[in-house]
């Protein structure tokens, strides 16, 4: 597996509506005819939130919604984006000084990070322009990754213009490096689901080395998705770059605590796979080595015996640099605890026992309680969210991807779907004071879906 390349398909153009309608914009767009087509999905995170940064295994499936982008190579250097959704303006610049503006999350700065990747992974200068017409149906900002869907879809379409190929899992790492480029300091679970998944099972995602483990999901229970509408861009805030923050002077504090060499030491899991103990072990570390009083940023140079400059400059972000509080004991016991969960749900997947549905939703309320209450990454509407899905049949209930707004994932016994889609409509979408705008809510059933590839018309 860590060697296979995306695959490429034929396929029919004319007999796919969503690829027909592709087809005939880029035609009127450009006025010439797509010569491939690429295809790369969003995810649903199932469980394992907050910590594929600190280097821990996650547990998402690829959902069915994605990023489609028709391309054209063409002999200039001229690279021109334009996006079937009139929100995203259309863009163009020449593919040899592709600029990324980190102010902004601006839609085509993702497809850039994609191409910005593969560039700098052949090391070429010089790159062919090409016309792209993206086509995106994954709700953005809602934890369902359509901005690394872009970039995954962006990183395939700039290989197959190369000519050059390079296995999945490199193509992953390319792409949850240069994702970066946007200012956002993410671990690399949505790059690697987007090209690792396959259809009919979710992954174990495992980092350094990165690979996929299939994890069969219980076939007496569907996993619905529910947008809670609140939009939460994560490169729009600084939320999530202080929580990787966080993280890593959590992991500092700790491993100096346990008299490791703590400079070399950036994630949580070192401090664990160093100690040679258990995520639950690392609990009861934790709870010895910080307290829960927030730590200021003085009072975390005195423990590390280090500047406010040198923290600044040698371990905080660019856009963490005036932050002045840190719960570093909350943060590490979210992690530590999500990091045992992950292992227990997969280990109930395998050994499914007969109230299997039940222990991983448990799971699943669990996960959710520790983002809300340790990680802080949930927000009002989410915790509603959750309690609706729960109280109309859900075993489980939690946010899903970076949080602060997006989606919940709920684990439903099948024979109880219909009802429960239709009482969480009314209860969550059918509000009196109508402040929920319609194109914004799903509430929809998943299955895993299938990975990026490249179409080529039959
Ligand atoms: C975002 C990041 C991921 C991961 C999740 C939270 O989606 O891109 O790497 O950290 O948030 O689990």
């Amino acid at each position: 597996m860590a060697t296979e390349s995306p695959a490429t398909r034929r396929v029919q153009v004319a007999e796919h509506p969503r690829l027909l309608k592709l087809k005939e914009m880029f035609n009127s767009k450009f006025g010439s005819i797509p010569k491939f087509y690429v295809r790369a999905p969003g995810r649903v995170n199932i469980i394992g939130e907050h910590i594929d940064y600190c280097g821990y295994s996650v547990l998402p499936m690829a959902v069915e919604q994605d990023v489609l982008i028709a391309v054209e190579p063409v002999k200039t250097y001229a690279l021109q984006l334009a996006n079937t959704n009139p929100l995203y303006p259309d863009f163009s610049t020449s593919a040899n000084n592709v600029q990324i503006d980190k102010t902004k999350p601006l839609w085509h700065n993702y497809f850039l990070c994609g191409l910005k990747g593969i560039q700098e992974h052949f090391g070429l200068s010089n790159l062919t322009g090409m016309n792209c017409l993206v086509d995106g149906n994954i709700p953005p900002s809602s934890g369902l990754s359509s901005s690394s869907a872009l970039v995954c879809c962006a990183g395939l379409v700039t290989l197959t213009v190369l000519g050059r190929s390079l296995s999945k899992v490199e193509l992953a790492e390319i792409c949850a490096k240069s994702e970066r480029y946007i200012g956002t300091e993410g671990g690399g679970m949505d790059q690697s689901i987007s090209f690792l998944a396959e259809e009919g099972t979710a992954k174990l995602i495992e980092f350094s080395p990165l690979r996929a483990t299939d994890v069969k999901l219980p076939s007496g229970a569907v996993f619905v998705i529910a947008n809670s509408c609140v939009e939460m861009n994560k490169a729009a805030t600084s939320h999530f770059n202080i929580r990787v923050m966080e993280c890593r002077l959590a992991a500092k504090l700790l491993a100096k605590y346990k008299s490791l060499q703590w400079d070399k030491v950036l994630r949580l899991e070192e401090v664990q796979a160093k100690l040679g103990i258990s995520p639950e072990e690392m609990l009861s570390v934790t709870e010895d080595a910080l307290h829960p009083e927030p730590y200021n940023p003085e009072e975390i140079c005195r423990c590390l015996g280090i500047s406010l400059e040198e923290l600044r400059t040698q371990i905080l972000s660019p856009n963490t640099q005036d932050v002045l509080i840190f719960k570093l004991y909350q943060r590490a016991k979210h992690v530590y605890s999500e990091a045992a969960r992950v292992l227990q749900f997969k280990k109930i997947c395998e050994e499914a026992p007969e109230n299997m549905v039940q222990l991983l939703g448990e799971l699943m309320n669990q996960s959710h309680m520790s983002c809300r209450d340790m990680y802080e990454c949930s927000c009002p509407e989410l915790d509603q969210l959750v309690d609706i899905c729960r109280k109309f049949g859900a075993q489980g209930s939690r946010l899903t991807g970076a949080g602060w707004g997006g989606c919940t994932v709920s684990i439903v016994p099948a024979d109880r779907l219909p009802s429960f889609l239709a009482n969480v409509h009314k209860a969550y979408y059918q509000r009196s004071d109508g402040s929920l705008a319609p194109e914004k809510q799903s509430l929809f059933a998943t299955k895993p879906g299938g990975g990026a590839l490249v179409l080529l018309e039959a």
